[in-house]
């Protein structure tokens, strides 16, 4: 059984200008021990995803459909209390602003110390222990002074660092991390990066990696998902969609990288920009950016499946 199992979610705004659809049927799966990233431009609902896989979506958004079988326990049925247990617990977040996470008036050793005491009865000293050792993991130099401090005290790196410290303290199944490095100078970024995906190997954590930048997750994930305008557009192991993109719009996010061969060559950026939700084309939200479109784009292309990957496009490319 796959640790997670997302079953075409729908998750929706109610706007006084109509129903904005942020998640339309989005479907994908996890492993245990896997890295799965979630990629797309700024407003293509990879932050809805993660709030929705949270049971954290708050008005005027609901997930209105679909399912979300964590270990096959369906999420969206979980009580408040069921929540309790499972946050912070089996399934962490880390959320791009680390402040999200943080408490700003208590003590960083105290609030990793309650993370683990809220869910555990382990001593005071092995708390301290678990709490040393996680700070140790995520590459806080002195640990044990750092545990005095306030998050204000620390820089942004080193708060996010804590914040994931935060995250994997109790060893979850699953963390969800929102653009956690995007705010942090590059060299940190990878750093991160690389820590955490040997963390994930290392306990069996799976981990959800969303960004905006695909580059990012080109070594780090096991699979990727390319959203565009509420859809998954694209799915499958990383290496094979880097190398050959079935979907127009996964080689667009390609040829706009920079590459380190040929510095100062003007980037390509593709044509267009992301359409509001409230106004979305019909068929493939991509056509009127697309240079392979035709009329046919102007039904929606359904999940086409071909070994082991996924896309929604009529014209996938070659
Ligand atoms: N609170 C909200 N009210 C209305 N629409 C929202 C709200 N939050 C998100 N949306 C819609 O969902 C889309 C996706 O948002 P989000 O998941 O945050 O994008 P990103 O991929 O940049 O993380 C937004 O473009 C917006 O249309
Ligand atoms: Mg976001």
């Amino acid at each position: 059984m796959a640790l997670l199992e997302v079953k075409q979610l729908v998750t929706e705004f109610h706007t006084d200008d109509g129903v904005a659809r942020a998640l339309d049927h989005v479907s994908f799966s996890l492993e245990r021990g896997k890295v799965l990233g979630i990629v797309g431009e700024s407003g293509s609902g990879k932050s809805v995803t993660a709030f929705s896989l949270m049971n954290l979506v708050e008005k005027p958004g609901r997930v209105s459909g679909g399912e979300i079988l964590f270990k096959g326990e369906d999420l969206r049925l979980a009580s408040a209390k069921r929540w309790g247990q499972l946050r912070g617990d089996r399934i962490a977040m880390v959320f791009q602003d680390p402040m999200m996470s943080l408490n700003p008036v208590m003590r960083i050793g105290a609030q990793l110390a309650e993370t683990v005491a809220i869910h555990s009865k382990a001593t005071r000293a092995e708390i301290e222990q678990r709490v040393f050792e996680a700070l140790q993991r995520v590459g806080i130099p002195a640990p044990r002074e750092r545990m005095r401090a306030y998050p204000h005290e620390l820089s942004g790196g080193m708060r996010q660092r804590v914040a994931i410290a935060n995250a994997i303290i109790n060893r979850p199944d699953l963390i969800i991390a929102d653009e956690p490095t995007t705010a942090l100078d590059v060299t940190i970024q990878a750093q991160i990066l690389y820590e955490m995906k040997q963390l994930a190997r290392a306990s069996g954590t799976a981990l959800i990696w969303i960004t905006h930048d695909i580059s990012v997750v080109k070594d780090l994930a096991d699979e990727v998902c390319v959203m565009y305008a509420g859809r998954i557009i694209e799915r499958g192991p990383v290496a094979q969609i880097i190398h050959a993109p079935r979907h127009p719009y996964t080689r667009g996010l390609l040829d706009a990288l920079p590459r380190a061969g040929s510095p100062g060559k003007r980037l390509y950026a593709i044509p267009g920009a992301t359409p509001p939700l409230l106004a979305l084309p019909p068929g493939c939200a991509f056509a009127p950016r697309c240079g392979h479109a035709t009329r046919a784009c102007t039904a929606i292309p359904p999940v086409f499946e071909q070994g082991g990957r996924e896309h929604r496009c009529f014209f996938p490319l070659g």
